[in-house]
């Protein structure tokens, strides 16, 4: 704790690019993860029994032997459960452990509870399951083939598209399959439960969303929400996989907890962590764009049918999202959005960086580059001519686009990273290269910022001046590796004018900010920087009436102390003077975000409070014989408003770019014929790393940002829209591809486009051109 009078004078804390406040920790192996706090005296081990097949009736399931096994102390089935077995966020859907049927391969049966990790494993192993099969669905089509879905199928109009498009001088279709992507959290879905007196539970687990956590275990253990306490200091990574995902496994944490009376812990295996979690959902999408001979569309209509898995989980929300960035950054002018979503035989796929909106937006990328070569115009103009706030600036769902810059990003991007000279430089190269092949794409980004379920837009904060003149500050959102905290503390910081370390970042936690939405959304410096910011003008004000009477003048918060008339006292004599005329130093702050509303009967409204934009170049070149390919050069310019910390939000943009480039190139997940997911290890399954960073990657944030809302310090939220900047890696590999046939004809090419891919769609381009 530094002292907060004059002695500690510092540079503004806002706006400053200010390390993450774990970083030495994370680097040093300070900073704690469930898996390091020091195990409870008489701790126990869970490992799950899963089921084995995809589809099927359990007509037998014989634990004799698992029960009698070394170690073990309980083992965990349907008949243990006091409440409801159930862990799903609202559809009721997803049972705790699978009772007479399981609907996918990897699903949890039972747990056994033992002494060490190594006996549970063992135990679990004799377990006898029989199964009369039952036919799996695996892929989304297949799904809705048979009718297969976790909803209606939802559509989204502006005007009359498909009239629009027969109207049209030109028209094209196309389809498109976009992967599902794995979250790879380096810390797995972990839990750690205490009991305590009286029913009480602790809980330390790895999650998005602490509150679901404890009213789910609550409903699950049939106790109140107030006798669970959820505790998170930070995770190892989220990336959406831990909104609602970590519930199962302190679910079953805290069941064993309860009933042995021991505490409990559980760590996923990686394999079992593949295998058992939901992932990025994948989608198959039919598009059709009529458009004029200068590529100007006149309409477009999207079909999309994405994978949900057995169950609802946020399925509904996800695929609103996707038809919600359907349109990216482009006036439709008249559309047409229709998705369904297939219920399958396979782990039911949840949120993921972008919540469904990359794969509605890639379509149209894709679309507008068949466009494009359709018309043997270069695709970047193609795209200008269609942004909002050139061509139009009402959305499918009626919300209209009032804020858009992507058009000034575009062009300031073009200009510093020379796009018209390198599209010509790689034009001919490609003309003069037979085997390695270039290609290079400029596409924007357009992201909807805030909670499309309206009530979610809420958040609590809980500040405490010590005496001292120590701030605790607490909040409802929880830090994953994105900087939330140290974001949120810079605000209460320079609300005092105090230095950053005057500031302690503590853990979320449920008894102290209660009924809190999820960190997702992107929105968690917003909504909680915000209720941070009310907490500390709460005690602000008491401390201005307090000042008010006892100085004659209102304080002035300034580094060098507090200003009272001519006067300059320390921030600590301050405080300590207001606590002893008996100030409170102590207050619960709250933020709702404004002006937004949603009917999702009719998909109109204002779901989004603003838009987050951005643009990225990407250079490629791929190896026309073998299909491998390396992306080079990436340039990005990104709008975060007034950045609250440009260091924090440029780790954001880099790691949302290269996840997004992983999703498109090298990630694949592939499910057999009945249902086994054969990718379930980084041994088949391939994130990118170090040596996949292009070598010319110049990332700035737009100097020119500010949001036009207001929002804490008219700052823009900027966790996942960085991730859908690297669809310019999925179209650079398009042009790549397209090149072999010389431009002639539209490649074929899906999601992700891994070197088979590119080589089948390399040969594919080549006879449909004619050599
Ligand atoms: N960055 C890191 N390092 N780790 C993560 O797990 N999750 C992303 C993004 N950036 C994530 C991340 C996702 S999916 C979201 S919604 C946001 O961070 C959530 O945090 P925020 O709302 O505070 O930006
Ligand atoms: N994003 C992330 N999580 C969510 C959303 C959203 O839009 N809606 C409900 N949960
Ligand atoms: Mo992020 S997918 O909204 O957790």
């Amino acid at each position: 704790m530094a002292d907060s009078g004059a002695a500690a004078r510092t540079l503004p804390v806002l706006n400053a690019p200010i390390g993450h406040d774990s970083a030495p920790r994370h680097v040093s192996g300070e900073a704690l993860y469930i898996d390091d706090i020091p195990e409870p005296r008489g701790l126990l081990h869970l490992h799950v029994g899963q089921s084995a097949r995809a589809h099927a009736r359990v007509t037998k399931l014989d634990l004799t032997k698992v029960r009698a096994a070394p170690g073990v102390v309980a083992v965990l089935t349907p008949v243990d459960i006091p409440g409801k077995n159930d862990i799903s966020p609202f559809a009721g859907d997803d049972p705790l452990f699978a009772e007479g049927e399981v609907k996918f391969m990897g699903q949890a049966l039972f747990a056994v509870a033992a002494e060490t990790l190594p006996k549970a494993r063992a135990a679990a192993a004799l377990a006898v399951v029989e199964y009369e099969d039952l036919p799996p669905l695996v892929t989304a089509g297949a799904a809705l083939a048979a009718g297969e879905r976790i909803e209606p199928t939802q559509v989204m109009k502006l005007g009359d598209a498909r009239a629009a498009v027969a109207a049209a001088p030109h028209s094209l279709a196309g389809h498109l399959n976009v992967g599902g992507q794995e979250h790879f959290y380096l810390e797995g879905q972990v839990a750690l439960v205490v009991p305590g007196e009286g029913g009480d539970l602790h809980v330390w687990t790895s999650t998005q969303h602490p509150t679901e956590t404890q009213h789910i275990l609550a409903r699950v253990l049939a106790c109140p929400d107030a006798a669970v306490t959820v505790e998170v200091r930070r995770m190892g990574g989220g990336f959406g996989g831990k909104e609602t995902q970590s519930v199962q496994w302190a679910a079953m944490a805290a069941l064993a907890a309860l009933k042995t009376r021991r505490p409990a812990k559980i760590r996923l295996d990686r394999d079992d962590d593949m295998v058992m979690t939901g992932k990025r959902h994948d989608f198959e999408v039919d598009w059709e764009l009529g458009f004029d001979g200068e590529g100007r569309l006149k309409g477009a209509a999207f079909e999309l049918n994405s994978r949900c898995g057995f169950s609802a989980d946020l399925s509904h929300a996800i695929n609103d999202r996707a038809m919600f960035h359907a349109d990216n950054a482009y006036a439709l002018q008249a559309a047409e959005i229709v998705s369904h979503r297939s219920r399958t035989h396979t782990v039911s796929n949840t949120a993921f960086r972008g919540f469904g909106g990359p794969q509605g937006m890639i379509a149209i990328e894709q679309a507008l580059d068949a466009v494009a070569l359709s018309l043997g115009r270069d695709p970047f103009d193609v795209r200008l001519a269609n942004l909002y706030g050139v061509s139009g600036d009402l959305t499918p769902y009626g919300q209209t686009v009032t804020d858009s810059v992507a058009r000034e990003i575009m062009l300031e991007l073009a200009e510093n990273c020379d796009y018209r000279a390198r599209r010509a430089a790689v034009a001919k190269w490609n003309a003069t290269n037979d085997h390695l092949k270039r290609g290079l794409a400029l596409t924007p980004v357009k992201f909807g910022i805030s909670f499309t379920t309206t009530h979610l837009n809420q958040a609590g904060a809980l500040v405490h001046v010590y005496t001292d003149g120590s701030i605790h500050l607490n909040h409802g959102g929880t830090e994953m590796g994105q900087g939330l905290n140290i974001k949120v503390a810079q605000v209460a910081a320079d609300a005092f004018k105090v230095p950053l370390s005057a500031v302690r970042i503590t853990s979320t936690r449920t008894d102290k900010v209660p009924n809190t939405s999820a960190t997702a959304a992107s929105s968690g410096s917003d909504l909680n920087g915000m209720a941070a910011l009310n907490a500390c003008r709460m005690i602000q004000e008491r401390l201005a009436a307090f000042a008010l009477e006892t100085y004659g003048a209102a304080p002035v918060y300034t580094p060098d102390g507090v200003r009272l008339g001519d006067q300059l006292m320390p921030f600590k004599a301050f405080v300590n003077a207001a606590y002893l005329a008996r100030v409170s130093l102590s207050a619960a702050g709250f933020y709702k975000t404004p002006d937004i509303h949603y009917d999702r009967a009719t998909h109109t409204g204002r779901p989004f409070y603003y838009y987050a934009y951005g643009a990225a170049c990407s250079e490629v070149v791929v190896d026309t014989l073998t299909g491998e390919n390396k992306v080079v050069r990436v340039d990005i310019l990104h709008d975060v408003g007034r950045s609250l910390n440009p260091a924090i939000d440029l780790g954001q943009i880099e790691g949302g770019f290269i996840q997004g480039m992983g999703w498109l190139t090298t990630e694949e997940l592939v499910f057999d014929a009945k249902g086994r997911l054969t990718t379930h290890a980084p041994s088949t399954y391939k994130i990118p790393t170090a040596g996949d960073r292009p070598d010319v990657f110049n990332i700035a944030i737009w100097r020119a940002g500010e949001n036009r809302e207001d929002t804490i310090h008219r700052s823009k939220a900027v966790g996942e829209p960085p991730l859908m900047l690297a669809i310019s890696v999925f179209c650079a590999l398009t042009d790549a591809v397209a090149s072999v046939g010389g431009h002639r004809v539209m490649p074929n090419l899906d999601a992700p486009a891994t070197p088979e891919r590119l080589l089948a769609a390399m040969a594919d381009v080549r006879s449909r051109a004619g050599g």
